[in-house]
């Protein structure tokens, strides 16, 4: 049984302030939860914010992930942040590869693959993006596109290293827009995204990974996306800054779980 993951990306939004009143009330709001049937609940603040988000999650039920990372360990990297200050700063987690860095500071795919052999290698664990644009997708390209993001990011990791790794699935198209990509078809290209880690890192790691689904996930919508047979989980955007919809999402996730046990 893979345990479902319901992470929440900031993006470059709230002060320190801010992450930590929505660190408080986060808390307060899933003490009320069923703690057995609890996904892992992952937020990634701004980098700044880290710290003191970090001081006030003395519970285990919420872990902290960072936005990005830089692979080397240190030296003349002006703006860079390494993965070992990361986990010093208590990071469980760090995203990867998410298309807004690919598309706005030219993250290529051999960074990605840098980036997560450098997280793995400090025991941290890499929540690794893909996704294909609108064109793609209308030119029936999707599966190839992805699949070589998937092979690339993974290039050259031990297959224990893949078992625990993260996967997230976002089409570009569905981020930020509204538009969420139908739960059918993302379970669709999440399990070809786990036969291509099956093709490259065998059956054990293909059924260990969890591949998440990300784009325009709401309170509406985790249910039934989170009863499809390989989404494992969700990788939040807009509606993981409140805590009444983020905390919405986890209730979901709870409840899908349930009927799928049932
Ligand atoms: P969204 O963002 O939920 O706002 O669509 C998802 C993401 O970019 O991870």
């Amino acid at each position: 049984m893979r345990k479902p993951i319901i992470a929440g990306n900031w993006k470059l939004n709230k002060t320190v302030g801010e992450s930590v009143s929505f660190t408080e009330e986060l808390k307060t709001s899933i003490c009320t939860m069923d703690e057995n049937s609890l996904p892992e609940v992952v937020i990634a603040p701004v980098f700044t914010a880290l710290v003191s988000v970090s001081e006030i999650l003395s519970c285990d039920c919420i872990k902290l992930a960072a936005q990005n990372c830089y692979w080397e360990a240190s030296g003349a990297f002006t703006g860079e942040v390494s993965v070992d200050i990361l986990k010093d700063l208590g990071c469980s987690y760090i995203i990867i590869g998410h298309s807004e860095r690919r598309q706005y500071f030219s993250e290529t795919d051999e960074m990605i693959n840098k980036k997560a052999k450098a997280i793995l290698a400090a025991d941290i664990i890499p929540i690794i993006c893909c996704g294909e644009t609108l064109e793609q997708r209308e030119e029936g390209l999707t599966d190839s596109h992805i699949a070589s993001q998937i092979k690339a990011a993974l290039e050259g990791i031990s297959k224990e290293d893949i078992a625990r790794s993260v996967i997230a699935y976002e089409p570009i198209w569905a981020i930020g827009t509204g538009k969420t990509c139908d739960s059918i078809e993302a379970n669709r290209v999440i399990k070809m995204i786990r036969n291509v880690v099956e093709e490259v890192s065998g059956k054990a790691s293909a059924d260990a990974i969890r591949i998440l689904y990300g784009g325009s996930v709401k309170p509406s919508t985790i249910e039934e996306q989170m009863t499809q047979s390989d989404i494992d989980g969700a990788l939040v955007g807009g509606a993981s800054l409140k805590v009444s919809d983020f905390a919405g999402i986890i209730e979901g996730c709870i409840k899908a779980q349930t009927v799928c046990e049932a």
